[in-house]
Protein backbone atom coordinates (compact mmCIF):
# COMPACT_ATOMS: atom_id res chain seq x y z
CA UNK A 1 0.00 0.00 0.00
CA UNK A 2 1.00 3.18 -0.93
CA UNK A 3 0.54 5.94 1.31
CA UNK A 4 0.93 9.60 0.03
CA UNK A 5 0.28 13.26 1.04
CA UNK A 6 -3.00 14.67 -1.13
CA UNK A 7 -2.68 16.97 -4.26
CA UNK A 8 -4.56 19.13 -5.12
CA UNK A 9 -5.44 18.82 -9.01
CA UNK A 10 -5.35 16.75 -12.31
CA UNK A 11 -1.54 15.37 -11.91
CA UNK A 12 0.50 15.18 -14.59
CA UNK A 13 3.54 14.65 -15.28
CA UNK A 14 4.73 15.54 -19.10
CA UNK A 15 8.22 15.77 -20.43
CA UNK A 16 9.64 17.70 -22.61
CA UNK A 17 6.58 20.29 -22.74
CA UNK A 18 4.87 17.76 -24.76
CA UNK A 19 1.47 19.01 -26.27
CA UNK A 20 -0.35 15.80 -24.66
CA UNK A 21 0.51 13.52 -21.96
CA UNK A 22 2.21 10.19 -22.84
CA UNK A 23 0.13 7.15 -22.91
CA UNK A 24 -1.14 6.31 -19.58
CA UNK A 25 -0.95 9.72 -17.71
CA UNK A 26 -4.01 11.22 -16.78
CA UNK A 27 -4.61 14.76 -19.46
CA UNK A 28 -4.63 17.77 -17.12
CA UNK A 29 -7.28 20.17 -16.94
CA UNK A 30 -6.39 23.12 -18.84
CA UNK A 31 -3.78 25.01 -18.44
CA UNK A 32 -1.05 22.10 -18.92
CA UNK A 33 1.38 21.43 -16.73
CA UNK A 34 4.79 23.62 -17.01
CA UNK A 35 6.08 23.55 -20.37
CA UNK A 36 9.28 21.64 -18.89
CA UNK A 37 12.98 22.38 -20.03
CA UNK A 38 14.24 19.11 -20.19
CA UNK A 39 15.93 18.26 -16.78
CA UNK A 40 13.54 18.99 -14.00
CA UNK A 41 14.60 18.89 -10.24
CA UNK A 42 12.75 16.81 -7.15
CA UNK A 43 11.30 18.18 -3.85
CA UNK A 44 11.28 15.56 -1.73
CA UNK A 45 9.56 16.18 1.46
CA UNK A 46 9.10 13.87 4.80
CA UNK A 47 10.00 10.63 2.90
CA UNK A 48 9.77 7.60 4.91
CA UNK A 49 10.02 4.40 3.08
CA UNK A 50 9.23 1.30 4.57
CA UNK A 51 10.03 -2.66 3.97
CA UNK A 52 7.14 -4.55 5.90
CA UNK A 53 7.45 -2.92 9.31
CA UNK A 54 11.25 -2.06 8.98
CA UNK A 55 11.63 1.78 8.50
CA UNK A 56 14.38 2.00 5.51
CA UNK A 57 14.19 5.93 5.42
CA UNK A 58 13.25 8.15 7.87
CA UNK A 59 11.82 11.38 6.69
CA UNK A 60 13.78 12.99 3.84
CA UNK A 61 13.22 16.44 3.03
CA UNK A 62 15.98 17.85 -0.02
CA UNK A 63 15.72 19.11 -2.99
CA UNK A 64 17.34 17.96 -6.07
CA UNK A 65 18.32 20.56 -8.40
CA UNK A 66 17.71 20.93 -12.11
CA UNK A 67 20.43 20.01 -14.42
CA UNK A 68 23.31 19.30 -11.62
CA UNK A 69 24.15 15.90 -10.90
CA UNK A 70 23.42 15.07 -7.03
CA UNK A 71 25.65 12.01 -5.08
CA UNK A 72 24.15 10.16 -2.08
CA UNK A 73 26.84 8.84 0.05
CA UNK A 74 27.02 7.11 2.79
CA UNK A 75 27.70 3.72 4.98
CA UNK A 76 26.32 0.32 3.44
CA UNK A 77 22.87 -0.39 4.36
CA UNK A 78 21.94 3.26 5.67
CA UNK A 79 18.99 3.00 2.75
CA UNK A 80 20.94 5.21 -0.57
CA UNK A 81 19.54 2.62 -3.13
CA UNK A 82 16.03 2.71 -0.69
CA UNK A 83 15.78 6.36 -1.24
CA UNK A 84 16.98 6.07 -5.27
CA UNK A 85 14.21 3.76 -5.76
CA UNK A 86 11.64 5.77 -3.99
CA UNK A 87 12.58 8.73 -6.34
CA UNK A 88 11.11 6.81 -9.15
CA UNK A 89 8.59 4.41 -7.37
CA UNK A 90 10.84 1.12 -7.99
CA UNK A 91 10.37 0.95 -4.23
CA UNK A 92 6.77 -0.53 -4.48
CA UNK A 93 7.91 -3.11 -6.62
CA UNK A 94 9.12 -4.83 -3.31
CA UNK A 95 6.98 -7.38 -1.04
CA UNK A 96 5.06 -5.36 1.29
CA UNK A 97 7.34 -2.00 0.67
CA UNK A 98 5.37 1.26 1.21
CA UNK A 99 6.20 5.27 1.48
CA UNK A 100 4.80 7.95 3.06
CA UNK A 101 6.19 11.69 1.85
CA UNK A 102 5.75 13.31 -1.32
CA UNK A 103 8.16 13.52 -4.31
CA UNK A 104 7.13 16.09 -6.31
CA UNK A 105 8.47 16.41 -10.22
CA UNK A 106 7.04 19.39 -12.24
CA UNK A 107 4.41 20.11 -9.58
CA UNK A 108 3.30 16.45 -9.42
CA UNK A 109 3.37 14.33 -6.66
CA UNK A 110 4.68 11.65 -8.25
CA UNK A 111 3.12 9.09 -5.33
CA UNK A 112 -1.08 10.85 -6.82
CA UNK A 113 -2.58 7.67 -7.27
CA UNK A 114 -3.35 8.98 -10.99
CA UNK A 115 0.51 8.69 -12.00
CA UNK A 116 0.76 5.81 -14.03
CA UNK A 117 4.50 4.34 -11.81
CA UNK A 118 5.33 2.34 -15.51
CA UNK A 119 5.35 5.92 -17.74
CA UNK A 120 6.79 7.79 -14.43
CA UNK A 121 9.88 5.44 -14.65
CA UNK A 122 10.21 6.69 -17.99
CA UNK A 123 10.63 10.23 -16.98
CA UNK A 124 12.56 9.49 -14.64
CA UNK A 125 15.05 6.80 -15.77
CA UNK A 126 17.33 4.66 -13.57
CA UNK A 127 20.87 2.88 -14.13
CA UNK A 128 21.53 -0.10 -12.39
CA UNK A 129 25.38 -1.16 -10.55
CA UNK A 130 24.82 -3.96 -12.97
CA UNK A 131 25.01 -2.89 -16.81
CA UNK A 132 21.63 -5.17 -17.69
CA UNK A 133 20.90 -4.89 -21.35
CA UNK A 134 17.79 -6.91 -22.49
CA UNK A 135 19.76 -10.61 -23.39
CA UNK A 136 18.32 -11.41 -26.82
CA UNK A 137 17.69 -7.66 -28.36
CA UNK A 138 20.23 -6.63 -30.50
CA UNK A 139 22.11 -3.19 -29.81
CA UNK A 140 19.63 -1.37 -31.74
CA UNK A 141 16.38 -2.94 -30.08
CA UNK A 142 17.64 -2.32 -26.97
CA UNK A 143 17.91 1.65 -27.56
CA UNK A 144 14.45 1.43 -29.07
CA UNK A 145 12.37 -1.03 -27.13
CA UNK A 146 10.85 1.48 -24.40
CA UNK A 147 10.01 3.98 -27.81
CA UNK A 148 7.95 1.08 -29.16
CA UNK A 149 6.13 0.42 -25.82
CA UNK A 150 5.07 3.99 -26.00
CA UNK A 151 3.18 3.35 -29.77
CA UNK A 152 3.51 4.33 -33.06
CA UNK A 153 7.10 5.11 -34.49
CA UNK A 154 8.06 4.52 -37.86
CA UNK A 155 11.32 2.88 -38.74
CA UNK A 156 12.93 6.33 -39.58
CA UNK A 157 11.94 7.98 -36.29
CA UNK A 158 13.42 4.67 -34.61
CA UNK A 159 16.50 5.04 -36.22
CA UNK A 160 16.84 8.77 -35.57
CA UNK A 161 15.76 8.30 -31.60
CA UNK A 162 18.28 5.32 -31.62
CA UNK A 163 21.29 7.11 -33.42
CA UNK A 164 20.44 10.62 -31.00
CA UNK A 165 20.14 8.39 -27.76
CA UNK A 166 23.65 6.29 -28.55
CA UNK A 167 25.84 9.82 -29.64
CA UNK A 168 24.70 11.02 -26.15
CA UNK A 169 25.79 7.90 -24.37
CA UNK A 170 28.96 8.28 -26.21
CA UNK A 171 28.60 4.95 -27.62
CA UNK A 172 27.85 5.91 -31.57
CA UNK A 173 31.50 5.64 -32.86
CA UNK A 174 31.82 2.26 -31.35
CA UNK A 175 28.51 0.24 -32.39
CA UNK A 176 27.24 2.10 -35.70
CA UNK A 177 28.42 -0.47 -37.51
CA UNK A 178 26.66 -3.47 -35.55
CA UNK A 179 24.14 -1.89 -34.53
CA UNK A 180 22.35 -5.76 -35.09
CA UNK A 181 24.50 -7.57 -32.85
CA UNK A 182 23.41 -8.72 -29.45
CA UNK A 183 23.62 -5.72 -26.67
CA UNK A 184 25.05 -8.71 -24.60
CA UNK A 185 27.92 -8.99 -26.83
CA UNK A 186 29.50 -5.39 -25.81
CA UNK A 187 31.75 -5.20 -22.87
CA UNK A 188 30.93 -3.92 -19.81
CA UNK A 189 31.09 -0.83 -20.16
CA UNK A 190 29.96 -0.27 -23.24
CA UNK A 191 26.69 -2.33 -21.80
CA UNK A 192 26.51 0.32 -19.45
CA UNK A 193 26.52 3.16 -22.30
CA UNK A 194 23.92 1.07 -23.88
CA UNK A 195 21.56 1.02 -20.63
CA UNK A 196 22.17 4.95 -20.83
CA UNK A 197 21.79 5.40 -24.22
CA UNK A 198 17.87 2.83 -23.65
CA UNK A 199 17.10 5.22 -20.80
CA UNK A 200 17.70 8.47 -22.72
CA UNK A 201 15.97 7.22 -25.71
CA UNK A 202 12.27 7.87 -23.94
CA UNK A 203 12.96 11.57 -23.22
CA UNK A 204 14.05 11.28 -19.43
CA UNK A 205 14.14 14.18 -16.80
CA UNK A 206 15.70 12.81 -14.67
CA UNK A 207 17.97 9.84 -14.33
CA UNK A 208 19.11 7.77 -11.40
CA UNK A 209 21.99 5.80 -10.80
CA UNK A 210 22.82 3.60 -8.87
CA UNK A 211 26.76 2.99 -8.33
CA UNK A 212 26.83 2.63 -11.78
CA UNK A 213 30.67 2.30 -12.17
CA UNK A 214 31.59 0.21 -9.93
CA UNK A 215 31.39 -3.12 -11.76
CA UNK A 216 33.80 -1.47 -14.34
CA UNK A 217 37.23 -1.17 -14.69
CA UNK A 218 39.19 2.36 -14.21
CA UNK A 219 39.01 3.01 -18.21
CA UNK A 220 35.40 2.40 -18.19
CA UNK A 221 34.56 4.46 -15.13
CA UNK A 222 36.30 7.17 -16.50
CA UNK A 223 34.12 7.32 -19.60
CA UNK A 224 31.09 6.90 -17.72
CA UNK A 225 32.14 9.87 -15.27
CA UNK A 226 32.94 12.03 -18.67
CA UNK A 227 29.23 11.18 -20.20
CA UNK A 228 27.98 12.28 -16.61
CA UNK A 229 29.65 15.71 -16.73
CA UNK A 230 27.65 15.65 -20.25
CA UNK A 231 24.58 14.56 -19.90
CA UNK A 232 24.84 17.31 -16.98
CA UNK A 233 23.75 20.41 -19.08
CA UNK A 234 20.08 18.44 -19.96
CA UNK A 235 19.24 16.51 -17.10
CA UNK A 236 18.77 16.23 -13.59
CA UNK A 237 21.46 13.47 -12.67
CA UNK A 238 20.85 11.26 -8.75
CA UNK A 239 23.70 8.77 -8.63
CA UNK A 240 24.79 6.77 -5.46
CA UNK A 241 28.44 5.82 -5.13
CA UNK A 242 30.77 4.43 -2.77
CA UNK A 243 33.42 6.26 -4.11
CA UNK A 244 34.19 9.55 -2.56
CA UNK A 245 36.54 10.75 -4.94
CA UNK A 246 33.85 10.25 -7.96
CA UNK A 247 31.49 11.85 -5.54
CA UNK A 248 33.70 15.10 -5.63
CA UNK A 249 34.95 14.45 -9.15
CA UNK A 250 31.70 14.52 -10.94
CA UNK A 251 28.70 15.97 -8.41
CA UNK A 252 27.54 19.58 -7.51
CA UNK A 253 25.71 18.46 -4.55
CA UNK A 254 26.48 15.56 -2.22
CA UNK A 255 23.91 14.01 0.28
CA UNK A 256 25.42 12.20 2.70
CA UNK A 257 22.80 9.40 4.44
CA UNK A 258 23.90 7.65 7.64
CA UNK A 259 21.82 5.21 10.24
CA UNK A 260 20.61 5.50 13.31
CA UNK A 261 20.14 2.88 16.12
CA UNK A 262 17.03 1.51 14.85
CA UNK A 263 19.02 1.45 11.37
CA UNK A 264 16.47 3.73 9.87
CA UNK A 265 18.20 5.87 7.18
CA UNK A 266 18.27 9.59 7.63
CA UNK A 267 19.95 12.37 6.14
CA UNK A 268 22.84 14.04 8.05
CA UNK A 269 23.59 16.87 5.37
CA UNK A 270 23.25 17.96 2.21
CA UNK A 271 24.92 20.58 0.41
CA UNK A 272 27.77 21.91 -2.04
CA UNK A 273 29.81 19.01 -2.61
CA UNK A 274 32.77 20.92 -2.30
CA UNK A 275 31.58 22.06 1.37
CA UNK A 276 30.32 18.41 2.16
CA UNK A 277 34.30 17.71 1.39
CA UNK A 278 36.21 20.55 2.59
CA UNK A 279 34.06 21.55 5.36
CA UNK A 280 31.33 19.78 6.70
CA UNK A 281 28.45 21.01 9.00
CA UNK A 282 28.54 18.07 10.41
CA UNK A 283 30.58 15.95 12.60
CA UNK A 284 29.44 12.97 11.44
CA UNK A 285 29.80 14.63 7.73
CA UNK A 286 33.68 14.94 8.59
CA UNK A 287 34.52 11.25 9.67
CA UNK A 288 32.54 9.86 7.11
CA UNK A 289 34.79 11.46 4.15
CA UNK A 290 37.77 11.80 6.13
CA UNK A 291 37.60 7.40 6.52
CA UNK A 292 37.16 7.64 10.24
CA UNK A 293 33.91 5.85 9.48
CA UNK A 294 32.08 3.91 7.69
N1 LIG B 1 13.89 -5.94 -0.53
C1 LIG B 1 14.18 -5.68 0.74
N2 LIG B 1 13.47 -6.24 1.74
C2 LIG B 1 13.73 -5.99 3.04
N3 LIG B 1 14.71 -5.16 3.45
C3 LIG B 1 15.46 -4.57 2.51
C4 LIG B 1 15.25 -4.80 1.11
N4 LIG B 1 16.16 -4.09 0.41
C5 LIG B 1 16.90 -3.44 1.34
N5 LIG B 1 16.49 -3.73 2.59
C6 LIG B 1 17.06 -3.20 3.84
O1 LIG B 1 16.92 -1.79 3.84
C7 LIG B 1 18.08 -1.17 4.36
C8 LIG B 1 18.64 -0.21 3.34
O2 LIG B 1 19.11 -0.99 2.22
P1 LIG B 1 19.70 -0.30 0.92
O3 LIG B 1 19.95 -1.37 -0.07
O4 LIG B 1 18.82 0.82 0.53
O5 LIG B 1 21.07 0.30 1.48
P2 LIG B 1 22.31 0.94 0.69
O6 LIG B 1 22.67 2.20 1.43
O7 LIG B 1 22.00 1.05 -0.74
O8 LIG B 1 23.46 -0.14 0.94
P3 LIG B 1 24.71 -0.52 0.00
O9 LIG B 1 25.67 0.64 0.11
O10 LIG B 1 25.28 -1.74 0.63
O11 LIG B 1 24.22 -0.74 -1.40
C9 LIG B 1 19.03 -2.28 4.77
O12 LIG B 1 18.87 -2.54 6.15
C10 LIG B 1 18.55 -3.46 3.94
O13 LIG B 1 18.82 -4.68 4.59
MG1 LIG C 1 22.81 0.18 -2.48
Amino acid sequence: MIETAPVGDTPMIDPAGAPHPPPGMPRAAAPAAPAASPGAGLDVRGLNAYYGTFRAIRDVTLRIPERAVTAIIGPSGCGKSTFLRSLNRMHELAPDARVTGSVELLGVDVYDPAVDPVQLRRVVGMVFQRPNPFPTMSIFDNVAAGLRLTGHHSRQELEAVVEQSLQRAALWDEVKDKLKSNGTSLSGGQQQRLCIARALAVDPQVILMDEPASALDPIATLRIEELISELRANYTIVIVTHNMQQASRISDRTAFFTMGEDRAGYLVEFNDTVKVFTNPVHQLTEDYVSGRFG
